[in-house]
């Protein structure tokens, strides 16, 4: 019997397999030395189906795709008002990692950038929560959210670690107007840590899929997040998941989605499924060239936009 999902997702990969545009990212070796031609891409509905095809069992670092989850933690553990206090709601308009916040309330503009990001992290668990309480907080919702249990690389952690001059500079700027209050090297150690949880294509579309029903876990049916923390992630992630591409993005494309530099995308449509793909090579904004074409023509083929 033919499978009309799963064959639709291989014929879209074939379809694109000689797409070689972009570069993969060179600023650690991790990065640097990724196959630049895996690709892999999974679907996942609200109501339980996980399809995926081409590279669905390699692993790669989630790097930003953490940022909306990381989020979903804080907003859950302390709270939406807590947390928008610390964070706003808004586009920057900026390069992700640029040192700038909100003029007045010093805030930075948003979770989906390293600033807010970083402030984020600060937030989980509790005020009184250790660096090593927040890590564990983050990945132990990762493996809920993935139904499997996820570790971090070490390789890529110590390497980012070894480079982390700019989100430390990021750290100390927070903590110098009381957004963050902990020691900047322990924020960034678990901001960066949470970047370094290896994931793959289906792990990104079952997570997908527990944003867009709401919070309720597609496969186990278990309720993981509740749905104002869902619907607040998505919300930010429109505006300001694809970066300086997020309005090309839900014009284009117009599902709610997050990027992260080691070619992962992540995909949410409320109410309908969860996609997660993987290709190394990015384009000028970051994001993965194929990985951007393949919720382009899926948004298309299976009229997923939102509007
Ligand atoms: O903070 C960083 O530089 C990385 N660990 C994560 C950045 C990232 O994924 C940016 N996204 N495209």
């Amino acid at each position: 019997m033919r499978h009309p999902v799963p064959d639709y997702l291989h014929s879209l990969l074939e379809s694109l397999e000689s797409v070689r545009e972009g570069e993969v990212a060179q600023y650690i070796p991790t990065l640097a030395t990724a196959e630049p031609d895996r690709f892999g891409v999974a679907l996942a509905t609200v109501t339980g189906r996980l399809h995926s095809a081409g590279d669905d069992q390699t692993e790669f670092t989630i790097q930003s795709i953490s940022k909306p989850f990381s989020y979903a933690a804080a907003l859950s553990d302390r709270g939406v008002d807590a947390v928008d206090e610390m964070v706003g709601l808004n586009p920057s308009g900026e390069a992700f990692n640029e040192l700038s916040l909100e003029e007045d309330s010093h805030r930075p503009d948003n979770a989906m950038i390293n600033a807010g990001a970083l402030a984020t992290h600060q937030l989980l668990v509790g005020p009184y929560a250790g660096r090593q309480e927040r890590i564990d907080r983050f990945v132990d919702l990762m493996s809920l959210l993935a139904g499997r249990s996820l570790r971090i690389d070490r390789e890529s952690y110590e390497a980012e670690m070894d480079t982390a001059d700019r989100n430390l500079a990021l750290g100390h700027m927070l903590r110098s107007h009381g957004i963050i209050h902990d020691r900047a090297e322990d924020v960034v150690a678990g901001y960066i840590a949470q970047c370094s949880v290896l994931v793959t294509v289906r792990d990104l579309a079952v997570m997908g899929a527990c944003l867009a029903s709401g919070g309720v876990h597609p496969i186990s049916g278990e309720r993981v997040l509740p749905s104002l923390v869902t619907r607040q992630v998505m919300s930010v992630m429109s505006s300001s998941g694809m970066y300086d591409a997020a309005g090309e993005w839900l014009a284009n494309v117009g599902i709610p989605a997050k990027s992260g530099v080691a070619g992962g995308l992540l995909g949410a449509l409320p109410g309908q499924v969860g996609i997660g793909v993987f290709s190394p090579r990015l384009d000028e904004h970051g994001n993965s060239v194929r990985g951007v074409e393949v919720c382009r023509r899926m948004s298309e083929d299976l009229r997923l936009h939102i509007m």
